[in-house]
């Protein structure tokens, strides 16, 4: 691997005042493939990319991409969650948008060594983590619709803090009744760039009305509950923590894999199935919804205090984050951060 390294490092934005995805490193790793192959991957600095407006990643939305986390523990030592089963994730996603598979293991050594260089930037205030997005873009310069033959991986890091601006304050969905984010045999799977645009409008609806996400219900009934976009969400109903089975349309979220692991190791009761709207509803009336939160890299484990749905507010667990939600957070960032033993393999030392 070729690294330049950059003449003039950046200034460290406050580390206490992240937000999401606001700044960015010293250094990305690019790799190119062309000619049938991935070329030798290169760490240069953080950079625009110059490409020609006729590249077709710009009108056909050929791009997947992934999110992960890098944490520094106590020791000092860098740690990734998850790393391979993010690769092979993304390896599914290309699959299905016909581009190149990445060698998993080459890639983790990359990012291993981007993050060496760039540790400086891995925060470790409180609830801070280094968000790693890597990306895949078609790069023919090329109007006609087929899949390309060039692609550019790349890896950029972002320092963050919590997702929603409120951090782990219970967040107010509105379940989306009119538009559809994925059906059956559609993209709903993969980490593709269009699944994220298609969520834009019911997004912005929803923020109009001071709500922060949608939840989305399935394409074909417009009657079972299925992800919020950037979480996938689970409900505890009757004491059992329940979450949409991966049915094709449904982001299949490491961190919900995670959720589920934890569940069934420490004996909470788990299940995956088919969820209506309509259950959610009488449990909520009947005293039965006890907790409800989304899972993802991003957003972690948050609680979900209000759920808009058919005209009114339900509001759960009196609008605060449930036991089962705090221990599911607490054990999850445990492991991450290092403060708890890795009883799952999950952790990858850099
Ligand atoms: C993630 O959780 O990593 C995501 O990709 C969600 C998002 C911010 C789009």
């Amino acid at each position: 691997m070729k690294v330049t390294l950059t003449a003039a490092k950046k200034a460290k934005p406050d580390f206490s005042k992240l937000g999401f995805g606001k700044y960015f490193t010293d250094h990305m790793l690019v790799m190119d493939y062309k000619d049938g192959a991935w070329q030798e991957p290169e760490i240069i600095p953080y950079d625009a990319f110059e490409m020609p407006p006729s590249t077709c990643v710009l009108h056909y939305g050929q791009g997947i991409f992934e999110g992960l986390k890098a944490y520094k523990n106590k020791e000092g030592q860098i740690t990734l969650f998850r790393p391979y089963d993010n690769f092979k994730r993304m390896n599914n996603s290309a699959r299905r948008l016909c581009m190149p598979e990445l060698d998993g293991d080459l890639v983790v050594e990359c990012l291993k060594e981007l993050l060496r260089i760039d540790a400086e930037w891995i925060p470790t205030e409180p609830g801070t983590s280094l968000y790693i997005r890597p990306t895949m873009i078609a790069m023919d310069a090329f109007l006609g619709v087929h899949p390309a033959h060039s692609y550019r991986f790349f890896i950029i890091l972002s320092p963050v803090g919590s997702y929603y601006a409120n951090g782990l304050k219970p967040t107010k969905i509105m379940v989306e009744e009119e538009l559809v984010r994925a059906p059956i045999g559609g993209t709903g799977e993969a980490k593709c760039m269009g699944n994220y645009a298609c969520s834009l409008l019911a997004g912005a609806r929803a923020n109009q009305k001071g709500y922060d996400q949608v939840l989305w219900l399935d394409s074909n009934e417009h009657k079972y509950v299925e992800e919020v976009g950037s979480m996938n969400m689970f409900f505890v109903i009757d004491g059992v923590v329940k979450t949409p089975a991966l049915v094709g349309s449904i982001l299949p979220g490491i961190t919900r894999d995670s959720v589920i692991e934890v569940c069934k190791k420490d004996g909470i009761p788990v299940e995956e199935c088919r969820i209506s709207l309509d259950e959610v509803m009488a449990a909520n009336n009947e005293g039965r919804l006890n907790e409800a939160f989304g899972s993802g890299t991003a957003a972690v484990i948050s609680p979900v205090g209000i759920l808009y749905a058919h005209g009114k507010d339900m509001v759960i667990n009196n609008n605060e984050m449930g036991k089962i939600t705090s221990y599911l957070y607490d054990k999850i960032t445990g492991i991450q951060y290092g403060r708890l033993p890795d009883e799952f393999g999950w952790i990858v030392k850099v």
